[in-house]
């Protein structure tokens, strides 16, 4: 049931002038964002201080109303930080909120700040503050976890693991060589925020409703008191804009893309049947009923939430799909997701670099399991094409003749004889053990990239100067 709201003489006392009824108890509802838009108040105050000392500069308000909206807003901040400013739904938004309490703080003079502006404008330009602030804490959080890999890198440069296609055992990598390859993927996720970063930072406070305003402003003396590079050049695309929220949800959607791919790997690495890496005390949890039980439980959460993040940038797109210019109140869904996606985001770069830090690695089991699985075939082929001058493709042949042999000696192909290997093939001589140790193998992989320790420990030196 809805308040009949009919004859109450009153209407809403920010846009109700021509109103004679109070709105409806469920458009309130469905109206309102406070609930969630108040984590803005910090960028809407600060987007008001830059609007207000353009106007006073811009002569348009006088230096007295200028500096009772200044003072009033600052002390708004210190009170929604202390707790004492309490929010109000019927107010709708956190900009009405606080010109309601302006309005408490600094009598007429509040009703002159939004002189020149419109909550589109307003939206837009908080909005955007607030994403370029969570863009510059993730490149930070970014560089911390390039950081940790980098270091753990360094200590395992040549601590030799399987290498998988297909998760099957491949050919003998260095678990340094793997911790590598996820710091380039977090240097690309840097700089796409980075890239944003650069695309987005417009201001498109002054734009007002849609179409500009015939006040003398200086939309470029409010762009460099908030930091942006310029003002936005169309008003309509100014208020209806936010493919810079996109982006970011879509950078996150990409880093998050990239973290669930280690987290499934410690998840994996850390199972009883792998053992490659010991997850500390911080980071797991136990089980009620199996007392055995050591659970990666944080790996599985960033894994898990990383389809709330794909699910933000999917809300996004869809709330923005043909959506005429300019502003629409559908625009008002824009919010939620990326809040969401932000904190999301935050947490899981937070909790991998704590992970990893914290992470013990079993060298041994993980030499054990890079042995077993014929895991140097592909330097013995090599070894036959070099030396012997074989083509690769019977080389591949012969190799194959010698893995079918060793697994029904139940021994690794090093393990073979050299009179067994010369049955398969009699030019082949006792040199070929010295490319048969994983040790070697790897040893070798020394092309630019590679998995050789000492390529691995370039790319560390490299990925160090960049860091700096
Ligand atoms: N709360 C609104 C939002 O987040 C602010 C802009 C409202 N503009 C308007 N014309 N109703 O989008």
């Amino acid at each position: 049931m809805t308040k009949d709201n009919k004859g109450t003489g009153k209407s809403n006392q920010m846009w109700g002038g021509h109103f004679d009824e109070m709105p409806d108890e469920l458009l309130q509802k469905i109206n309102a964002s406070i609930s969630f838009d108040n984590k803005l108040y910090k960028e809407d105050i600060q987007g008001s201080i830059a609007h207000t000392k353009m106007l006073v500069k811009q002569g348009i308000i006088s230096t007295e109303d200028g500096n009772n909206i200044a003072d009033g807003l600052m002390r708004i901040l210190q009170g929604i930080e202390d707790g004492t400013v309490k929010f109000k739904t019927e107010f709708e938004d956190i900009h009405m909120n606080i010109e309601h309490k302006l309005k408490g703080l600094a009598g007429e003079s509040a009703g002159r700040l939004h002189t020149a502006r419109s909550r589109n404008d307003q939206v837009a330009v908080d909005f955007r503050l607030w994403v370029r602030n969570r863009i510059d804490e993730t490149i930070a959080d970014l560089k911390n976890l390039r950081r940790v890999l980098v270091t753990r890198a360094e200590n395992d440069a040549a601590t030799i693991m399987p290498g998988f296609t297909h998760l099957q055992s491949a050919q003998p990598v260095t678990f340094g060589h793997h911790l590598m390859a996820y710091y380039e993927m977090l240097t690309r996720d840097q700089s796409r925020f980075e890239d944003a970063r650069k695309r987005m930072n417009q201001c498109p406070l002054g734009a007002a409703a849609l179409a500009g305003t015939s006040f003398p402003t200086d939309r470029f003396k409010t762009a460099s008191e908030l930091e942006f590079d310029a003002p936005t050049n169309n008003s309509l695309d100014s208020v209806s804009d936010r493919d810079f929220a996109l982006e970011f949800l879509s950078a996150a959607s990409i880093t998050m893309m990239h973290l669930s791919r280690l987290a499934e790997e410690i998840v994996i690495w850390c199972s009883a049947q792998f053992k490659f890496v010991t997850l500390s005390d911080k980071f797991t949890t136990g089980s009620s009923i199996m007392p055995q039980k050591r659970n990666p439980d944080a790996a599985e959460l960033v894994r898990g939430k990383t389809g709330r993040v794909y699910g933000s940038l999917i809300t996004l797109l869809t709330v923005m799909k043909a959506l005429p210019l300019a502003y629409n109140k559908d625009m008002q869904e824009d919010k939620e997701p990326v809040f969401d996606a932000a904190e999301t985001l935050q947490i899981c770069l937070k909790v991998m670099a704590g992970m990893l830090l914290d992470m013990k690695v079993n060298s041994e089991n993980m030499l054990k399991s890079a042995s077993a699985g014929f895991a140097t075939a592909t330097d013995f082929a090599d070894w036959l094409v070099r030396e012997l001058n074989i083509p690769f493709r019977d080389a591949h042949h012969i190799t194959g003749k010698a893995v079918k042999l060793a697994e029904t000696k139940g021994v690794d192909i090093s393990g073979l004889s050299l009179e067994d290997l010369q049955k398969i093939e009699p030019k082949i001589t006792g040199n070929i053990f010295t490319v048969l140790g994983v040790e070697n193998s790897v040893k070798s992989r020394k092309s630019y990239g590679g998995t050789a320790p000492d390529e691995v420990l370039k790319q560390v030196k490299k990925a160090k100067e960049e860091l700096k």
